[in-house]
């Protein structure tokens, strides 16, 4: 058997077992959406987040891109956080690295991938502002590891600069912001970050980060 119609014969069996649990699951489910978390995470195949979190269809509303980049101007990430917080009300935004990521790897490395060096920049940026700390890290993968923290601190911040949340922050105090690592060796999800909403307009560059 070809191996894309094993994903084919083991969607009818999950339609069949959701409808043996609930006969009007679908039904349900396609009236509408209201996740509580916008999940921005790495495209790396081995970390799907409703697996990882146990969540159900319905719940996670996601985007995922090399790294889990908050690009100020990639459009797309952008029109996913505007449905998100303006129309999905979202009261979470959960941005998950993980351990391993190659594409961190790739932007620390002296390598050259093309496109994908655009896409890295800000990852390279990241790294020559926190330089010290990634080499104290110890060899290439334990600087990786740090640089994936660090990729998700930066990651926030964009969030906390973006004028959506700001908007969302003023008026509606959500969305909370939160900045999780996955290891790919044992599953686990670290919780690094948490931010409430409070910081203004104003206080834009300032950042209050609380234990999680
Ligand atoms: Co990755």
């Amino acid at each position: 058997m070809e191996s894309y119609k094993r994903l084919l014969q083991a969607n009818q069996d999950w339609v069949e077992q959701k409808l043996s649990l609930s006969p009007s699951f679908f039904k349900e489910l396609a009236k509408e959406q209201k996740p509580e978390f916008l999940w921005i995470g790495c495209s790396d195949s081995r970390v799907p987040a409703e697996e990882i979190t146990g969540t159900q269809p319905g719940e996670i509303f996601s985007h995922r891109n090399i790294a889990n980049l908050v690009n100020p101007t990639d459009i797309n990430l952008g029109s996913v956080l505007a449905f998100a917080v303006d129309y999905l009300k979202v009261k979470h935004i959960i941005v998950c690295g993980h351990y391993g990521c190659g594409g961190v790897k790739a932007a620390l490395s002296k390598n050259r991938f093309g496109i994908l060096d655009e896409w890295l920049r800000q990852i390279k940026d990241t790294y020559y502002a926190n330089q010290d700390e990634v080499r104290d890290a110890g060899d290439f993968d334990s600087q990786a590891d740090k640089l994936v923290e660090l990729n998700i601190h930066e990651q926030l911040r964009n969030l906390v600069k973006s004028q959506i949340v700001q908007k969302a922050w003023a008026e509606e105090r959500r969305p909370t912001l939160h900045g999780w690592v996955y290891s790919l060796n044992d599953g686990r999800i670290k919780n690094l970050y948490k931010i409430e909403p409070g910081s203004h307009i104003h206080r834009i560059y300032q950042f209050d980060f609380a234990a999680p």
